[in-house]
């Protein structure tokens, strides 16, 4: 069973974010058939790494690109993520344990529609506009 519907996160009229959600919804959704399968998820969240640091990599970019301030919020949020990410993984790889991984899914699927509400979205508007404006209420 899919973890997050296909649908979260891809309607903000920004064709490449949009694509580059769907592709971050389609990544969590293998990883948690693969653990679920009974695996130890570890290719499954290299691939999800990967590609969460190029979309958020793309964004942090065009936040630049529009004048945000480095250290806005949308940045740090990014930067805390791929932070809890690598620190899932090291401890997969360490300790030989799948726990955190397992918990870590929910919170991902659960966080990434609030954050494309609160943070993608407006930032998808100040891209089609060209204009600044603030990363975070
Ligand atoms: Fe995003
Ligand atoms: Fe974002």
């Amino acid at each position: 069973m899919a973890l997050i519907s296909g649908s979260e996160g891809i309607a903000l009229q920004h064709e490449v974010m949009d694509r580059t959600h769907a592709e971050f919804i389609e990544h969590l959704n293998a990883l948690a058939e693969r653990l679920e399968a009974g695996g130890d998820g570890l290719r499954g969240l290299d691939e999800l790494i990967a590609h969460t640091e190029a979309h958020f990599g793309l964004e942090d970019a065009q936040m630049a690109a529009l004048g945000y301030a480095p250290e806005n919020c949308h940045t740090r949020q990014h930067a805390m993520v791929l932070e809890l990410m690598r620190e899932v993984r090291k401890h997969v790889t360490e300790k030989l344990d799948t726990d955190p991984l397992h918990r870590l899914m929910p919170a991902l699927a659960e966080w990434f529609p609030q954050h494309v509400d609160a943070m993608d979205a407006p930032l998808a508007a100040a891209l089609r506009s060209r204009t600044g404006g603030a990363a975070c209420a």
